[in-house]
């Protein structure tokens, strides 16, 4: 079975798909920035589970140790970049350190990581038939009140996505986003508390309500698969019909 590394996996969409991979004898190499109860569990539970725990917004620490992580194993045939923060701020509040905080956490970290990879697949002459995932969100592709920081490191990661899915076109490197709209992760029970943005959000989603945690793994399963081989430099929102409109 295949192995691959998945980021952010310690909570919500990025534990789910670690989880998911595992059930299916994948062997997932997880980082993330702290280890915690879930992690514990997965490490208990699945030999197949192997984790490194790394703050992928340190960019030098990043860069060595991703070198070091992809020396130990031979044969890494996907990557999912998913570890990422929210991040909530009026424009006339956010400052340089404010965007470079949000763009180290959902944009640099990703981008480093796909380097390393993508060297290491070419380190053995694409030999590897592989898939690079990359989540990104609704914001970004779409404007929203307050979140001009975070829609800045989504919208870097979709469009670097792109290019480097036509860099390596012809590589054996299929590069895809994946565009969650709202999905019930680790901040939904305190975003509830405000019910007047809560309601917006469900009001504004087509199918009127926010996604689950495992709406997300399917297509990440199908993008692994060769049904997908034909696909790369895409975005497909999972979004309950958000961008359509
Ligand atoms: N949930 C949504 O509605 C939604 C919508 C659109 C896009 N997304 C995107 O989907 C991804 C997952 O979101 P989620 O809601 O599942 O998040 P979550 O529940 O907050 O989990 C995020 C995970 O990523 C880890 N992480 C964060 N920054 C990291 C870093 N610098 N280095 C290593 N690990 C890091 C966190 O570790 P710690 O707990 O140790 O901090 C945590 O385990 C994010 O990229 C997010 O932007 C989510």
């Amino acid at each position: 079975m295949k192995t691959g590394i998945v980021t952010g996996i310690g909570n919500g969409i990025g534990l789910n798909i670690s989880l998911n991979l595992l059930k299916k004898k994948y062997t997932v190499i997880g980082i993330s920035k702290s280890s915690n109860n879930n992690i514990t569990e997965l490490k208990k539970k699945y030999k197949n589970f192997i984790f490194f725990r790394l703050d992928l917004s340190k960019k030098k620490d990043t860069e060595a140790e991703v070198k070091r992580i992809l020396k130990l194993y031979k044969n890494i045939s996907f990557l999912i970049n998913n570890a990422g923060i929210r991040f909530r701020r009026n424009s006339t509040e956010s400052n340089y350190r404010t965007y470079q905080k949000v763009l180290d956490n959902n944009f640099f970290s990703a981008a480093i990581l796909s380097n390393s990879y993508i060297k290491y697949l070419a380190a053995k002459n694409f030999k590897i038939n592989s898939s690079i995932i990359n989540i990104t969100s609704i914001v970004g592709p779409r404007g929203f009140k307050d979140l001009s920081n975070y829609a800045a490191s989504k919208g870097a990661l979709e469009y670097f996505s792109k290019s480097l899915a036509i860099e390596y076109a012809n590589n054996n490197i299929r590069i895809n986003c994946i565009a969650p709209g709202f999905i019930k992760s680790s901040y939904y029970e305190n975003f509830k508390k405000n019910a007047e943005l809560y309601e917006w959000t469900k009001n504004r989603t087509p199918m009127n309500r926010w996604g689950e945690v495992d709406e997300i793994y399917p297509l990440v399963e199908f993008l692994l698969s060769k049904g997908s081989s034909y696909i790369t430099g895409n975005t497909i929102y999972v979004d309950g019909g958000w961008t359509a409109q």
